[in-house]
């Protein structure tokens, strides 16, 4: 369906110059160490990336030179019901004529508990909290609390976030901000009891992602075997089993990831969707970890917001009245068909790993992200905002008509990186 429409084209950075982004980066060198920073420096991304937006709506977002993207990014994951989402906005439109940071927080933070509760099978309490680092971090704070043990096991190039303890760029940290660390081999049990064993009686908890989603690599998905014995090693030592949600929480489930396969975490880490792009992170947990949970002196000045818990209520009550992840698993299905087809066409090979929701795309011997880098720069002149080394995230808000449009941008993009491939062999006199 989509090929028909590449002749449907958003202005993109051929017709546009990209002069207010430059002139930005250019200020932006001057005031902020290195132009930019994390996920969003150049280093990282092709030339013609754009790194300052302007505004979203739905399942496109604007960036600040005017030039519309259909929106495969999804803000790294946090808007989950599409950009300005009306239901989400309003919500937080009615808190904030209220207040937003008052001395303590509103209702909402009760009732929020009291939603995560009720939808999360595991969680008997909740806390709140601003960013997925602070959510991992907590966990394994309450799991030290609990056990008064000190290590964490962590799967071999796992993210967990950006704090010293965890950040996977060692500038700035110390070799004892990762001392209580040992690493496992995600989907390998013998590699976790091999952790388990080197610092037997220390281990305070196991921290695990719903699948395996290391940015630049293909994705798998959890063997429902390994989670399991994960949890019979974690009852069996006393560790806590530690679930990071934060990048997959309410996109493959609405509810925590590993219900549909039966395995209950301790502890949960939440944040990204989990308010619809409105800073909010949250950790869940069961009754045997609530007083070690309590016995934490634990805050910060922006935790109990209370426009954030705003959305997120109606990010939660959202989802569930717009089918929200069926929606997105429907239309994950067409894009993965659609670029499957096109990569064929192209002569191209390619794999989609992954839930078809957060999908991975990458080529055959690419192992230095080069055709994955023209493939996104190619979707990006045509229309279609994606990361050539990070998993992609498909919105509920993403209509049939935002479909063909990014469809015909991978299509134009495979046909000119065939084209920039075969010219090079001539090149090469192949
Ligand atoms: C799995 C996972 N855990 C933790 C984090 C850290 O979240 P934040 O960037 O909000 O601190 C991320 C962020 O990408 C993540 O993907």
């Amino acid at each position: 369906m989509a090929i028909e429409a590449k002749d449907q084209k958003l202005a993109t950075d051929e017709t546009v110059p990209m002069t207010k982004d430059r002139e930005l980066q250019a200020r932006a060198r001057v005031v902020i160490p290195g132009g930019m920073y994390g996920h969003m420096n150049t280093r990282t991304l092709p030339a013609n990336y754009p790194q300052f937006m302007r505004s979203g709506k739905g399942a496109r977002v604007v960036d600040v030179d005017g030039r519309e993207f259909v929106d495969l990014m999804c803000s790294w994951g946090p808007v989950i019901l599409g950009h300005r989402h009306q239901g989400v906005e309003q919500a937080a439109a009615q808190q904030a004529a209220l207040g937003d940071v008052l001395n303590g927080p509103s209702e909402r933070f009760v009732e929020l508990a009291e939603k995560f509760v009720s939808l999360v099978s595991h969680a008997d309490w909740a806390m709140f909290l601003k960013n997925g680092t602070d959510a991992t971090t907590l966990c394994c704070t309450i799991a030290r609390a609990h056990t008064g043990r000190r290590k964490i096991l962590v799967a071999k190039g796992a993210y967990h976030g950006a704090a010293p303890w965890c950040t996977p760029v060692e500038a700035g940290t110390t070799i004892e901000d990762r001392s209580n660390l040992v690493r496992y081999i995600y989907n390998d049990l013998a590699s976790v009891r091999e952790a388990l064993a080197s610092v037997e009686g220390d281990v305070a908890g196991v921290l695990v992602s719903p699948f395996r989603h290391d940015a630049g690599f293909d994705q798998e998905f959890v063997d429902v075997d390994f989670a399991r014995g994960l949890r019979a090693l974690c009852d069996q030592s006393g560790a806590a089993l530690i679930l990071d949600d934060v990048r997959c929480g309410l996109r493959l489930h609405h509810g925590g990831s590993w219900e549909p396969i039966g395995v209950e975490p301790d502890l949960s880490a939440w944040s990204k969707a989990i308010a619809n792009g409105y800073a909010l992170a949250a950790v869940l947990g069961n009754n045997q970890y609530r007083d070690a949970a309590s016995s934490l002196f634990t805050t910060g000045s922006f935790w109990y917001s209370s426009v954030a818990m705003a959305a997120s209520l109606a990010t939660l009550e959202a989802l569930e009245r717009e089918n929200s992840v069926a929606h997105m698993v429907s239309q994950g299905s067409t894009l993965r068909e659609g670029i499957d087809a096109q990569a064929q066409r192209w002569g191209l090979e390619v794999r989609q790993t992954g839930p078809v929701q957060m999908p991975y795309l990458s080529f055959e011997g690419d192992h230095e992200w080069r055709m994955a880098s023209r493939f996104s720069a190619g979707a990006l002149r045509h229309g279609l905002y994606l990361h050539p080394r990070h998993n992609w995230f498909v919105s509920g808000a993403m209509t049939d008509a935002d479909l063909d449009m990014a469809l015909a941008a991978t299509n134009l993009a495979f046909q000119e990186l065939r084209a920039s491939l075969n010219d090079e062999r001539e090149h090469q006199g192949q």
